[in-house]
């Protein structure tokens, strides 16, 4: 084992999701070990202050280290740590390596799965089925109109709850990167090509959930504004995610992960609706409608499709910043 092979496990895991793209994901080699940190500076302290995403976000990242050590012969133990953050390094868990690994089938799309927010085409009979074959214990497939339209509908009503306080809009505004000038924008954050806005879309993205919300919203126009339909038209299903209650986020993080490599891998894109999990009104109405138990939590949601358009290039930090002496 070669600190070679290491930093490439790390550059490839780079790829996995996080909330807002904040990328909280340190790594530092121990010997032959990789030792995985959460950089406790970048916890959005309004949208997560349970740190609930950010442990989804690092189980995540777990996850695309074990896959990328599948593709050079590696099986991987990883073992959680637990312990403080003087340094407001929080040790996540140690990755451990042996022999004897065939590459996962997910290896291929590790590195190009992209959080696709754009339009998708029309579903083809080949998309249903390919939405279809996501079926699986820890998820509900609605693949039905209606079922769809419903999601959408109390996606849109979930959401404006959520972005009706102010603190939690300026954080994401804080991680939204409206223009290729600003100096984060290839670096991490959501920026407008990644949330397939235009330059004239971005800047009044950026005024609704800035200086014209309180106005629009007293008018009753916010939440026609922010409503998403024009992206649930088309997809050929929306995906609920769930786990045991009691399982720890970064393990549901770790299964999330490879949820959403599967759509990529299907063909299809796939565009997160935490705001479905997020919010115990909208999850409630989910679990009741779908059968998830009680002993069950909703994870987060997915609406998935066939894109409408080429990839885009992914923001994310330097390997040098990610990967610690
Ligand atoms: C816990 C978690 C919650 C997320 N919530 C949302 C969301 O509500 N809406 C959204 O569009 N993307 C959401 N995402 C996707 C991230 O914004 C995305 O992974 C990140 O910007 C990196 O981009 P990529 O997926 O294209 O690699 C979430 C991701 C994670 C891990």
């Amino acid at each position: 084992m070669t600190a070679e092979v290491l930093r490439e496990i790390v550059a490839a895991a780079m790829a996995s999701p996080s909330v807002h793209n904040v990328q909280p994901a340190r790594w530092r080699i121990e010997g032959e070990t990789l030792v995985l940190l959460e950089d406790t500076a970048r916890r959005l302290s309004v949208g997560d202050p349970r740190g609930n995403d950010a442990a989804i976000s690092l189980g995540a990242a777990a996850e695309g280290a074990v896959i990328a050590a599948s593709g050079v012969g590696l099986m991987t133990r990883v073992e959680r740590l637990s312990g403080g953050d003087p340094s407001g390094l929080r040790p996540i868990a140690r990755l451990t390596f042996a022999p004897g690994a065939t590459p996962d089938p997910l290896l291929a799309v590790l590195e190009t799965r992209a959080s696709w927010r754009g339009a998708f085409l029309p579903p083809s009979g080949e998309d249903r089925a390919a939405a279809q074959a996501f079926a699986g214990e820890d998820r509900v497939i609605l693949s039905d109109p209606a079922a769809i339209a419903a999601a959408a509908a109390l996606y849109d009503r979930a959401s404006y709850g959520i972005m009706r306080g102010r603190a939690f809009r300026a954080e994401l505004r804080h991680w939204m990167r409206l223009s290729p000038r600003h100096r984060d924008w290839a670096r991490d954050g959501l920026n407008a090509a990644a949330m397939q806005l235009s330059g004239i879309e971005a800047a009044a993205a950026g005024a609704v959930l800035g200086p014209l919300f309180a106005p629009l919203s007293a008018l009753g126009l916010a939440p026609a504004l922010l409503a998403e339909a024009s992206g649930f038209a088309n997809a050929a299903a929306v995906v609920l995610f769930y786990r045991t209650a009691s399982e720890d986020p970064f393990d549901s993080g770790r299964a999330f992960h490879r949820l959403w490599l599967e759509i990529d891998a299907g063909g299809l894109g796939g565009n997160v609706l935490a705001a479905l999990a997020d919010d115990p009104a909208a999850a409630a109405s989910l679990c009741a409608a779908h059968d998830i138990g009680p002993d069950r939590r909703l994870v987060s949601a997915l609406r998935v499709g066939r894109r409408d358009g080429a990839p885009f290039a992914r923001a994310r930090l330097p390997l040098s910043e990610v990967l610690l002496d």
